[in-house]
């Protein structure tokens, strides 16, 4: 089978470390690089999360580090979500850190360049890592097949009412992404917020123990907590759905449009501006955006990638 390559920049909070634990279970799946951004919590939380999720699926992936915060925004965090050491408070042994002296942003770049525009870019966290590639690398479009982010909302917000988290914490970057030329999968709220699991569901996924199952579900319990508490049916995993999209198409559906990100508006300050639902009147479509999956086969796909651990 051939392999597909792709990247993963996250913030290493809860959801992330279960798209890493899925990555490395999905047989399609060559995973080059992954690369931290601050987020969820500080860069240099997000960064050791990333080791100590490759250690606990006893694997050794290049990671890197990037921009410890937002192109012109004071860093904003989530730890009341994912607690304070970005991973719900799930103890997780730290191996040694990697330290490579190559910032995300230049080995995103020599990884793109290497796989010759096939390289597919997950990014889960806010965009700072990827704009700066951009930015640093005009000719970075020749070489990406594609940036699927799990960020924005057609409608509504999270992190304020117009606005999703990852967008909010950096809204220069994401416009800088968004107009990049490079094509933009869009996961937004809008489906991301369809991908979650029940308690039960997590408890099932988790039955069978073991470390990596027992963090699934030990990492989950705070946000769990939070999701319920404000009357959601159960915690969505944001970003897997990114990084699904790449591999299970057809798990999802949505519509081309043109998105561009609020830069100037307290009030609405992140919002990911979207034509989808007014006659798509942008005249460029840069963006898919995902609007809706399949929900019982994504807690399937996600439980059995864990049994596999
Ligand atoms: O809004 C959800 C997104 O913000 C997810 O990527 C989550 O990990 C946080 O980064
Ligand atoms: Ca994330």
């Amino acid at each position: 089978m051939k392999k597909i390559p792709v990247w993963i920049d996250c913030d290493t909070g809860v959801d992330d470390a279960a798209a890493l634990l899925c990555a490395h279970k999905l047989p399609q799946a060559e995973l080059v690089g992954i690369s931290a951004v601050a987020g969820n919590v500080e860069l240099e939380k997000t960064y050791a999360n990333c080791h100590r999720l490759t250690a606990l699926m006893g694997a050794d992936y290049p990671i890197y580090k990037g921009a410890d915060k937002p192109w012109f925004r004071p860093l904003t965090i989530a730890t009341y979500i994912h607690g304070e050491d970005g991973l719900g408070g799930a103890e997780l042994p730290l191996p040694p850190l990697q330290n490579r002296p190559e910032p995300a942003w230049d080995a995103l770049y020599a990884a793109a360049r290497k796989y010759e525009g096939e390289l597919e870019l997950v990014a889960v966290g806010p965009l700072t890592n990827i704009a700066n590639a951009v930015v640093k690398y005009p000719d970075l479009p020749q070489y990406l097949k594609r940036i699927v982010i799990m960020g924005g909302a057609a409608i509504g917000g999270n992190c304020t009412p117009c606005a999703e988290f990852n967008i909010y914490v950096d809204p220069h970057a994401a416009q800088c992404v968004f107009k990049s030329g490079i094509p933009v999968v869009m996961c937004g709220l809008d489906v991301t917020m369809k991908a979650y699991f029940t308690d039960g569901e997590i408890d099932a996924a988790a039955a069978a123990g073991g470390d990596v199952r027992r963090f699934f579900r030990e990492s989950t319990r705070r946000a769990m907590q939070f999701c319920t508490g404000l009357g959601l049916p159960g915690v969505s995993f944001h970003d897997v759905c990114a990084l699904f999209y790449v591999f299970f198409p057809d798990m999802f559906s949505g519509d081309e449009g043109g998105v561009y990100v609020e830069t100037q508006s307290s009030l609405t300050l992140g919002k990911t501006v979207t034509d989808i639902y007014s006659d798509h009147q942008f005249e460029h479509h840069n963006a898919y955006v995902v609007l809706d999956l399949d929900r019982e086969r994504f807690v399937k796909t996600i439980t059995e990638l864990l049994a596999e651990y």
